[in-house]
């Protein structure tokens, strides 16, 4: 069965093979991870499992380095690949590197080995309380473009504009940890901010209902944030602007049908406000829009106007 485990004794025989295979194959791109496999667990596999102890639970850290659990990838006995999961990012890591960085031994490369490891790398990232991981890729490294872009397809996510380090550009996926209508329900934290009858939503499109829609802006509550916060970080993110958030205002349970899949979401709903300056404005751009022409933006509350959650809204008329 093909798994993801910790490096452990029970797999180093088939581990040091692989060591073998990876130096011989020296033409073939290798990642950080596994030149720090090749050059210690030959010699010294005790000290190789203490270091990535040490990595995993952030004891002494290289400068700019963040906590990273390495993960074999293993199909019953046999050593296939190594998944280097990181905790979170750096400056750097958002540029180039990402959350997740693979490699698969040659032998069993073009065999889909990257494409289900890295599936069960971001069911691992979930379960440290991440809600979307970004994985680059130089350019030119289509075996690993291609890997990324099914893991998107499978989980949701969306690709953003390509960085450029040492003058070479990177493709930037962020890929959802958790399949958005997987038969889970999800904690989410929702801004209702008004002007005059207005209130402020973002555009979406129901490619089965073909129809377009509002959605009130917020987003899903990561683990250990508090729900005020998450609505500060989802402006920030999806518009580029800070906002104030005021009283919680109540909690809504929606259940609903999106491109022919049922979700379930249960969201805390708070007064928010935008800066003097923003609210001055009808539309706030989205720094990566669904689709064009696709605005954060203040529209009239009235029955034409499909609004959701729209038991929300029920806050505000009451108030
Ligand atoms: C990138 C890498 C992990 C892919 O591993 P893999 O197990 O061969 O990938 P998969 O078999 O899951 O294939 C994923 C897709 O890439 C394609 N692919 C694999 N190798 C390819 C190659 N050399 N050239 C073009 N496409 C390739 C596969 O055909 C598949 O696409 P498809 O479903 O459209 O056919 C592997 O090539 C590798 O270890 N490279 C060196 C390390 C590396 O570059 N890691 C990524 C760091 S960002």
């Amino acid at each position: 069965m093909l798994k993801l485990v910790k490096p452990s004794a029970k797999y180093l025989q088939s581990a040091l093979t692989a060591c073998s295979e990876f130096m011989s194959n020296p033409s073939i791109f290798q990642i950080q991870s596994i030149d720090e496999m090749i050059q210690i667990l030959p010699d010294n596999a005790d000290r190789y499992f203490y270091k990535l102890y040490m990595e995993e639970n952030g004891i002494n850290l290289k400068l700019n380095y963040v906590s990273q659990t390495i993960f074999w990838l293993v199909d019953d006995e046999e050593y296939i690949g190594t998944f280097a999961l990181r905790h979170n990012l750096t400056d750097y890591l958002k540029e180039i590197g990402g959350h997740i960085a693979y490699q698969i031994k040659p032998s069993k490369q073009k065999q889909g080995y990257a494409t289900k490891g890295l599936l069960l790398c971001i069911g691992e990232a979930l379960k440290i309380g991440l809600e979307q991981v970004l994985i680059t890729c130089k350019e030119n490294n289509i075996a690993s473009y291609k890997t990324m872009q099914k893991a998107m397809l499978k989980m949701g996510g969306r690709e953003i504009e390509p960085s450029i380090t040492d003058g070479q550009k990177n493709h930037r996926i962020w890929i959802k940890t958790q399949e958005r209508h997987n038969g889970t329900i999800r904690p989410l934290a929702l801004a209702i901010i008004t002007k005059d009858n207005k209130i402020l939503a973002n555009k979406g499109y129901d490619t089965k209902k073909n129809e377009w829609f509002y959605r009130l802006p917020g987003g899903g509550i990561d683990f250990c944030e508090k729900a005020e916060d998450t609505l500060k970080r989802e402006f920030m993110e999806e518009n580029g602007i800070e906002i104030s958030v005021g009283e919680k205002l109540g909690i809504v349970e929606n259940i609903f049908e999106f491109n022919g899949k049922k979700g379930h979401e249960i969201a805390l709903v708070f007064r928010a406000f935008l800066s003097d300056k923003d609210m001055l404005k009808d539309k706030i751009p989205l720094l990566e829009p669904e689709f064009e022409g696709c605005f954060t933006e203040f529209i009239e509350i009235n029955s034409e106007n499909k609004i959701y959650p729209q038991e929300a809204l029920d806050f505000i008329k009451n108030n």
